[in-house]
């Protein structure tokens, strides 16, 4: 026992968490001190034991408790002197005005995740890199379709393990597709995202931006379409005197299809959207493709068309943009020019909501 003074000195004296342990092990471990004691009380008689034994036992205390004693005392020294290295001097000034801005897609795809949540649609996702499937035959358009040529493909060299040609998508519609078959019905998505033709000029680059819109359930009609868009289109533009004018057309996955054409006025000479296209100084211009889901892709997404019905429509984010904040050339969204963004860009922490309006562009401020 002569053992304890000399151990409760050294621990005390310990300046090192690893010292602390080496003299833990030396006491309490396997071969330490203390436990030779503690196992020489099996060979003593009954009477040593009752008279060494609460020795031994005291002295495995004292020592247990200063070596934990000591621990605490290094590790709150250690977190002390690591505070005080790390010191962080909360009278600096806060940085000078936020840096950079949110480019307009951004922007404009918030304020429509936000218009279209309110009416209770969910954001949906697809991959950019399509199977000609999902792209083109599950909507309606087989592999001799003429609509296929439309679309400017680009498509990749090789196919999928399924034998199926890979492309970039040429739209956001196979979005419909991969959400009938993963969700079920009934559903009510939009999917906005990028979409690739090899095409380009002032209004067209090879990459752009559409959001595709699925509404599927039952008893659903163009009434529930025209609502929707009507609904949609002021509140994106922030005004109440829009009016539409919904024109017979043609998509494959769509039977009836509408294309929706939305009034303007002329303004100082430029086309601002709202009043009615049939005014002195105004006109009409197509913002979406929109139908009635065609009962094939209905089952091509896995559902029965003779129990649940729905609507589809498909615009350019892009040029949404543009008619909303005045852009005249498309081309200068993906240039990457800071002096463009600082312009055309939308303060970092000015989120889209309903209740209290949208972004004004950065440059474009009082
Ligand atoms: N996918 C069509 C396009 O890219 C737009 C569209 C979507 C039309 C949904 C109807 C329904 O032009």
């Amino acid at each position: 026992m002569e053992q304890l003074e000399p151990t409760l000195a050294a621990i005390a004296a310990a300046d090192t968490i690893d010292a602390v342990e080496a003299l833990r092990v030396a006491a309490l471990g396997k071969q330490g001190w203390v436990s030779a004691l503690l196992k020489s009380l099996g060979g003593m008689s009954p009477e040593e034991r009752t008279s060494t034994g609460p020795r031994i036992h005291a002295a495995r205390e004292a020592v247990a408790a200063a070596l934990s004693e000591r621990r605490a005392a290094l590790e709150s020294a250690a977190l002390e002197a690591k505070l005080a290295a790390e010191t962080a001097d909360l009278s600096l000034p806060a940085p000078a005005a936020p840096r950079g801005s949110v480019h307009p897609v951004s922007q404009v795809m918030d304020e429509l995740a936000e218009i279209f949540a309110d009416m209770g649609f969910a954001v949906a996702t697809g991959p950019e890199i399509e199977d000609d499937w999902h792209n083109f035959t599950a909507l309606n358009m087989p592999e001799t379709h003429p609509a296929r040529a439309m679309h400017d493909t680009f498509y990749f060299p090789d196919q999928d393990a399924q034998g199926r040609s890979m492309l970039l998508r040429t739209h956001t519609s196979p979005v419909q597709i991969r959400s009938m078959l993963s969700q079920g019905a009934p559903l009510r998505v939009i999917a906005p995202g990028r979409v690739y033709r090899s095409d380009s000029d002032a209004t067209h680059t090879p990459m752009f931006h559409q959001i595709e819109g699925l509404v599927i359930d039952k008893g659903i009609h163009l009434g529930h379409l025209k609502w929707t868009l009507e609904t949609f289109l002021k509140a994106f533009f922030e005004r109440e005197d829009i009016v539409l004018r919904l024109r017979p057309s043609y998509f494959p996955f769509t039977e009836p299809s509408v294309e929706v054409d939305v009034g303007y006025t002329l303004v100082n000479g430029k086309r601002v959207v709202g009043g009615s296209g049939d005014a002195a100084n105004g006109g009409w211009m197509e913002v979406l493709g929109s139908g009635m889901v065609n009962r094939k892709v209905i089952e091509f997404g896995g559902l029965d068309p003779n129990e649940w019905q729905g609507f589809a429509f498909g615009t350019g984010v892009d040029r949404l943009a543009m008619l909303k904040y005045g852009m005249d050339d498309l081309r200068a969204f993906f240039d990457g020019d800071v002096r463009w963004l600082a312009h055309y860009g939308f303060g970092a922490l000015d989120v889209p909501t309903l209740s209290a309006g949208v972004g004004v562009p950065v440059g474009v401020r009082a």
